[in-house]
């Protein structure tokens, strides 16, 4: 197993460029199971859960190639309508094959993701939007069973809370369903919005993109052309290179970003003290003459990514007072807490909430990587503690950061990647 080395306190310099959008590219190579012909998707980061839902994609019959962040997909040879456990269990964005394959081939079988380390997430919400477009459900031996041998219907489904993937489920079905569907409470991420746009280009007619209620008009049960396209920009992956321009108080440049998707964390990055330069699709972060507390409060976009929290905790730990972070939307998405107190910090937790004093020291220690984005917050840590921190467990790091140690050294840092 891998692990990470730092060695602390060095400013960063310099810019790095930012990778496509791992959240935005899984639906939309979910999607692809909708397509009739083969397709080419750029921008594509090479992270390895987009590795996993493209095995996953192949094991029911897609064939793909992937070279330099470019896919060359063709599902329109799908045979395989059955998810199976054993790659679903190690990712549970494999969901999002759920809706496309019902809507496809009106029968799939789909493994349960189960919880994860920052929480139950339950799939409650994808299973009831499908029932409600006359889908037949089962769970038996911890699979989805859904059924629709004639194929799903439009109905109005009003989502009880904002879900990502949920919203990105139902979106696929619709497109292949019979008639129009509305979906209320629709998830605005830009992630979803990309997607909309990805079928709205296939024909698909969706009104309403980028705001709580769309109305799609499905093709009933008619593959789209579906065109070639890129990848947006990863918002988390550029904010996390904020923090970590921030977090040493360096001047870095942030290359290939849409600044408009990082609103609420560029604007928290303001109330703290630090300043930006944008132009286009490059920003500069400023350095803070004194880095100020702050208070955060995680929920759907537009607001303040949960995705973020714990990169943002890292950098309170260097702000002149104490911090808040609420965290609405996962029950456990602690996990770094105890990894950053282990390091120096001193964190209160109570409840969904956790009180950061701040400034203090960090000191290099060993720390335990937990979920992707707690990961990130340690390797955060590293670079401003005093001594080397080995951050370990990095494979929830290799999920979703892109070249991450490459992108690091070219700005700078003293990190290297150690077998263990
Ligand atoms: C997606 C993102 C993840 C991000 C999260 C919130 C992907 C691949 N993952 O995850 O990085 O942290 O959005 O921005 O895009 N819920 C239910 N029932 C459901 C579905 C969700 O109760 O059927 C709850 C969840 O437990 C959670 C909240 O709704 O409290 C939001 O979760 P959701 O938006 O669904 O997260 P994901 O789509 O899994």
């Amino acid at each position: 197993m891998d692990y990470l080395q730092i060695n602390g306190g060095k400013k960063l310099s310099g810019s790095v460029k930012i990778s496509g959008a791992k959240n935005a590219a899984l639906p939309l190579l979910a999607s692809t199971v909708l397509s009739s012909k083969p397709i080419v998707i750029k921008n594509v980061p090479n992270v390895r859960d987009i590795n996993t839902l493209l095995k996953l994609l192949s094991n029911l019959g897609s064939k793909f190639t992937f070279e330099k962040n470019r896919v060359k997909i063709d599902s329109s040879c799908i045979s395989s309508t059955m998810a199976n456990y054993d790659i679903v269990k190690t990712m549970r964005a494999s969901i999002l094959t759920l809706g496309p394959l019902l809507a496809t081939f009106g029968h799939c079988e789909v493994s349960l993701p189960g919880g994860c380390a920052i929480g139950q997430r339950p799939i409650d919400l994808h299973l009831k939007a499908l029932e409600q477009m006359g889908a037949d459900i089962e769970i038996k031996q911890g699979y989805v069973i859904a059924k629709a041998p004639k194929g799903l219907k439009g109905a109005t489904i009003v989502f009880d809370k904002i879900t990502v993937t949920g919203s990105e489920n139902i979106i696929m079905a619709a497109a292949l369903a019979k008639g129009k569907t509305r979906i209320v409470n629709v998830a605005k991420e830009p992630e979803v919005i990309q997607l909309c746009e990805v079928l709205s280009d296939a024909g698909v007619n969706i009104e309403g993109i980028g705001s709580d209620e769309i109305i799609i008009s499905g093709t009933d049960r008619e593959k789209l052309p579906m065109k070639n396209f890129s990848v947006i920009p990863d918002r988390i992956e550029a904010g996390t290179y904020m923090c970590a321009g921030a977090i040493t108080n360096s001047k870095i440049t942030l290359e290939e970003i849409i600044p408009d998707h990082l609103e609420a964390i560029m604007t928290k990055l303001e109330e703290m003290g630090f300043s930006f330069e944008t132009n286009k699709n490059c920003t500069t972060l400023l350095p803070a003459k004194k880095i100020k507390p702050s208070e955060i409060i995680t929920t759907e976009y537009p607001g303040f990514p949960t995705d973020m929290q714990a990169q943002f905790m890292a950098l309170m730990t260097q702000a002149e007072g104490v911090s808040i972070v609420e965290e609405r939307l996962f029950e456990n998405r602690f996990m770094h807490v105890s990894e950053l107190q282990r390091m120096g910090a001193s964190i209160m937790l109570r409840g969904n909430s956790a009180t950061i004093q701040g400034k203090i020291k960090l000191y290099g220690a060993d720390v335990m990587a937990t979920d992707l984005r707690a990961s990130s917050a340690l390797v955060l840590a590293g670079l401003v503690a005093e001594g080397t921190t080995k951050v370990h467990r990095i494979y929830h790091l290799d999920r979703g950061y892109e070249k991450l140690e490459e992108k690091f050294k070219g700005l700078g840092a003293d990190i290297v990647r150690l077998k263990e």
